[in-house]
């Protein structure tokens, strides 16, 4: 079966969404204005979410509604909120709503990833419930509803909501414009009713939820997970024969749809001459040395990533091989993410610490074992870092799907490459051909380390061979088809 192209996907797009409005909305940004030495530049944020659809809105040509949260935003952007983006080549418009500091500390900071993100990944980090957090996180979804509602009038309209930020977002929209055809997708874990009880708003997160006619997760699993938690919590009826929810009289389909990247893109950048001038700039920056057995972590700095936890697995590594000092370095890249929230700077100094205690027990002379890049670094970047890697460490201690892995298997556009991958990522479901660990296990992880650094080249392309194919057929193409497809089913 030929893969799904943008191509295929515009064509899908402009035969089913005819000309009814698409409008995804999304806490972060595409696009982010930011002031660089004295001039108005742009980046493109860490974020999984706008990776993945990115390609989706230029291929709809579409609208994005998201928080405008770049220091220069409002310099680019006019009266109403709007700005054309790619900047570099537009093809559709973004939409940028201003938070206050209030509602940014209390509803992002606060709601979003100081209750739900850990109530949601179970990575053995209290959740913080507080009121003011609440009532802000209501604030903005309501905003967030307006401004949507302003868009569509009473026009035929998909809307397509990104993520936890918005779990009362749907009930909102459903209200102002029922003629509205809602889905969304949750881009994390969903927990099991045990968990998900200790919430004290679990009620109305439940019935805004239910305002979506589609509610998408990444596995099947995530979706089981909350209709058992529907069932415990509301006098709804769950259909389990649909996998559908009937909540005040109106249905909400429930499906797993395993988002992806652009494998095409990604596998032809990587092996272009631009990747290579790349990667030896990073060889002479970090001091890497020609001939070691490179390792890679890419991660943004979050507890659910188990970075502290791979680092104990490394120290473990270099402790029982002893013939891997002075060759392996493992290389972290750890972009800075919600660095007001103390738990993430906490867990920064951890890794900090971490580093340099092993640093100090097995480095040689120059010779460094781990190097930690605490920074942002954009896609050509992170291409760079895969296609030099001799094995990606991707030990996260619950996520939604991780897409690092993806992008990892789909740079590796010579058929190399060995990737290690979390038991506990939705991606784990897909690619069976990875090296499959628990992180919480560092003796099981400093061994399977070691087989792959040992793994025979034949076997190395062998896995890598069957892990492409399955990237390239599963790309972000067919996830945006599928729940297209689904979408406009009620219409
Ligand atoms: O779905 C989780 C997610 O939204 C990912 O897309 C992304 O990796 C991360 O969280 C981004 O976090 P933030 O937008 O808070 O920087």
């Amino acid at each position: 079966m030929a893969a799904e192209s943008r191509e295929s996907l515009r064509q899908l797009i402009r035969r089913k969404l005819g000309r009814s409005k698409f409008i995804v909305v999304s806490n972060r940004e595409p696009y982010m204005h930011v002031f660089r030495d004295g001039r108005i530049d742009w980046i493109r944020p860490a974020s999984g979410v706008t990776v993945a659809l990115d390609p989706v809105m230029r291929a709809s040509r579409g609208l994005w509604v998201a928080h405008g949260s770049g220091e220069a935003d409002p310099k680019v952007t006019d009266p109403r909120g709007f700005v054309a983006v790619p900047p570099d080549r537009p093809s559709y418009r973004l939409k940028r709503v201003w938070l206050s500091r209030r509602q940014e500390e209390n509803y992002y900071y606060g709601f979003a990833n100081s209750a739900l993100w850990p109530l949601c990944h179970v990575a053995y980090r209290r959740p913080v419930f507080r009121e003011e957090h609440w009532d802000a996180y209501r604030e903005v979804n309501q905003l967030f509803a307006d401004r949507v509602a302003e868009e569509v009038g009473k026009e035929r309209a998909f809307l397509f909501i990104q993520d936890y930020h918005f779990a009362l977002l749907p009930r909102m929209l459903r209200k102002r414009c029922p003629q509205a055809i809602i889905a969304q997708f949750w881009h994390i874990p969903w927990p099991n009713p045990e968990v998900f009880r200790i919430c004290p708003w679990r009620q109305e997160i439940l019935d805004g939820m239910l305002g979506n006619d589609i509610l998408g997760f990444h596995i099947r699993y995530h979706c089981e997970n909350f209709i058992a938690t529907v069932d415990r919590e509301l006098e709804a009826r769950p259909d389990r024969e649909l996998t559908a929810v009937v909540f005040r009289g109106h249905m909400t389909k429930i499906r797993a749809f395993p988002i992806s990247i652009d494998f095409e893109d990604i596998s032809r950048r990587a092996g272009s001459p631009e990747t290579k001038r790349l990667a030896a700039s990073i060889r002479r920056k970090y001091r890497l040395p020609e001939n070691c057995i490179l390792g890679l972590g890419a991660d943004r700095i979050d507890y659910t990533k188990g970075i502290p936890e791979r680092l104990d697995a490394i120290a473990l590594l270099l402790e029982r091989y002893p013939q891997y000092r002075s060759r392996l370095v493992f290389f972290q890249a750890g972009v800075p993410s919600r660095t007001q929230i103390q738990e993430y700077c906490r867990l920064a100094e951890e890794v900090e610490e971490r580093v340099r205690a092993i640093n100090q027990k097995y480095g040689r002379g120059a010779w460094q074992p781990i190097v930690f890049a605490r920074e942002h670094f954009d896609l050509p970047h992170l291409l760079a870092l895969y296609r030099m890697a001799r094995f990606a460490l991707v030990s996260s201690l619950h996520d939604g799907m991780n897409l690092v892995a993806k992008e990892f298997v789909a740079a590796q556009s010579d058929g190399n490459g060995v990737l290690l991958l979390s038991q506990f990522t939705g991606a784990s479901r897909e690619l069976l051909d990875a090296i499959i660990i628990n992180p919480y296990s560092p003796d099981e992880v400093a061994e399977r380390i070691r087989d792959a650094i040992e793994m025979n080249p034949i076997e190395v392309r062998r896995r890598m061979g069957r892990l492409r194919e399955q990237v390239r057929e599963h790309n972000i193409y067919r996830w945006a088809s599928s729940v297209i497809k689904k979408l406009t089913k009620f219409a």
